[in-house]
């Protein structure tokens, strides 16, 4: 019986030969001594990788006559994060484009060799996104280091490489910031059940973003301006628009808040704010929020977007806005992260084509996934209907996003905004299985569901076996 291999996201292309070995761990040695020299972190993957943690051995495993030979060796000709695996009795071949598409091939071998033995196989494979991400909200429950990692970890095991951290909201205020420790002092001690909150030292952040690269992810700070402000303006009643201090917001209600979009004291605030975020954010990119600012004029909006803006380009770190900032006029290579269709999308398509702006495909009712998975489910929101694994996982990027090319299309995100998720266990049950069903769309995996339920099978033991919670959707035989 020649047994599909359980890769989640899919690759792009796959060919198994007959059998498979028992797996010698003297391979796996020599696998992360190849890598070390340029492949670091793969080479440290391939060290963890644990041969015999499932207990069950295919009946027809064969064993190997000796180790198999192993190479490991870069090809700047393969796309980019791209790799290909050759894996037989005799030897083991591991290319790829970059120090990434060696991570992400050992991720693929750790999948393979699941069941203390390995397939024959030759794969080829690569991302059809360079942006795929996963969005934690630490503002309405506060999600200290330790989740925050565990999310890294379940992001990176999925192939996802950007973690995006929703920082800020009306309910709480989740990082330190130079010159303004009011915002930690009282603007973090509560959340949506007036819970005690929290909140990440500057020293916390650099920690979770050494986790983050040494799995090949990007943390990508929000802080959400010029809504979603009202801890701020507990902290701070100078930057609200009549000046008045605020409580602190338990509520879940959103829209409601907004910065006074013209004062100095604002301005002098957002230079803190978006100069913490600059000078301590190692990626690229910040995300500094937009939407649902429901109390705002147009013009107003987009006159303080443009301010904005040039803050961020001043600051030299690329900006990304939720899709509400569309219109506005913004830095060349701003990114605009598409949610809903509860407001008119129909504009994006001409945004697309003629302003230097690209997209992050986040649409509600197959990435947000804090909507429950059916209307009985206890835990997550309905906003936008329910998401159940088959809708997680059977859609397109391009079709998700109303008349945007496919080529300003440049990441997939899955949001978990935690409004009524409390502990891990919440978020582990909220991500599993949809996680990896997103993974899949963001990756760009020629999409088989019944493939991929079966993969799910297989990676449930690995969850059970790491203690993860997940949700046994009737969609799956588990
Ligand atoms: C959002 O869900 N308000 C971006």
């Amino acid at each position: 019986m020649t047994d599909v291999p359980a890769i989640i996201p899919a690759p792009q292309q796959c060919d198994l030969g007959e059998g498979r070995t028992r797996l010698d761990p003297e391979a796996l040695r020599g696998l992360a001594r190849e890598l070390a020299p340029w492949a670091p972190r793969a080479a440290r993957l391939a060290s963890e990788i644990a041969p015999d943690t499932e207990p069950e051995t295919a009946p027809d495993t064969a064993p190997g006559a000796s180790s198999p030979a192993i190479t490991a060796r870069l090809d700047r000709a393969l796309p980019a994060e791209g790799y290909s695996l050759d894996l037989s009795p005799e030897s083991w071949t591991l290319t790829a484009a970059d120090e990434p598409g060696a991570y992400w091939a050992v991720q693929t071998l750790r999948q393979v060799v699941a069941r203390g033995s390995v397939p024959t196989l030759r794969l080829t494979d690569a991302p059809s996104h360079p942006i795929r991400g996963l969005m934690l909200d630490v503002a309405r429950h506060f999600f200290g280091v330790a989740d925050i990692e565990r999310a890294i970890d379940l992001a990176s095991r999925y192939k996802l490489n950007q973690v995006h951290l929703h920082l800020t909201d009306d309910q709480g205020w989740r990082l330190e910031i130079e010159n303004r420790p009011l915002l930690t002092e009282r603007a973090s001690t509560n959340d949506v059940d007036g819970g005690a909150g929290g909140f990440l030292t500057l020293a916390d952040y650099a920690h979770l973003q050494d986790y983050a690269e040494a799995r090949h992810v990007v943390v990508v700070p929000e802080v959400d301006v010029p809504g979603h402000t009202h801890a701020a303006q507990v902290a701070h009643p100078e930057i609200s628009p009549d000046g008045a201090a605020r409580e602190p917001y338990a509520g879940i209600e959103v829209g409601f808040s907004s910065l006074h979009l013209t004062s100095e004291a604002t301005w002098a605030w957002l230079e803190d704010v978006v100069g913490t975020l600059a000078r301590h954010t190692r990626g690229p990119r910040i995300h500094l929020g937009g939407d649902e600012v429901l109390t705002l004029q147009r013009a107003e909006y987009h006159a303080f977007l443009e301010r904005l803006g040039e803050l961020v380009a001043r600051h030299g770190k690329q900006l990304v806005l939720w899709q509400e900032a569309a219109e506005a006029t913004l830095p060349a290579g701003t990114l605009l992260q598409y949610w809903t269709h509860e407001i008119d999308a129909s504009a994006l398509g001409e945004v697309a084509r003629t302003r230097d702006v690209g997209f992050i495909a986040s649409p509600a009712k197959h990435t947000y996934l804090d909507l429950k998975y059916d209307e009985g489910f206890p835990l997550g929101q309905t906003w936008a209907g329910t998401v159940e694994v088959r809708d997680a996982y059977d859609w397109e990027p391009v079709g998700a996003l109303p008349g945007v090319p496919a080529e300003s299309i440049h990441g997939v995100e899955a949001c978990l905004w935690t409004e009524t998720l409390r502990t891990w266990e919440d978020v582990a049950t909220m991500l599993l299985p949809r996680l990896p069903a997103v993974a899949s769309a963001a990756w760009g995996s020629p999409r088989d569901w019944e493939a991929f339920r079966s993969a799910l099978q297989a990676h449930a033991h690995t969850w059970r076996a790491a203690g993860l919670p997940f949700y046994a959707s009737p969609q799956i035989d588990w």
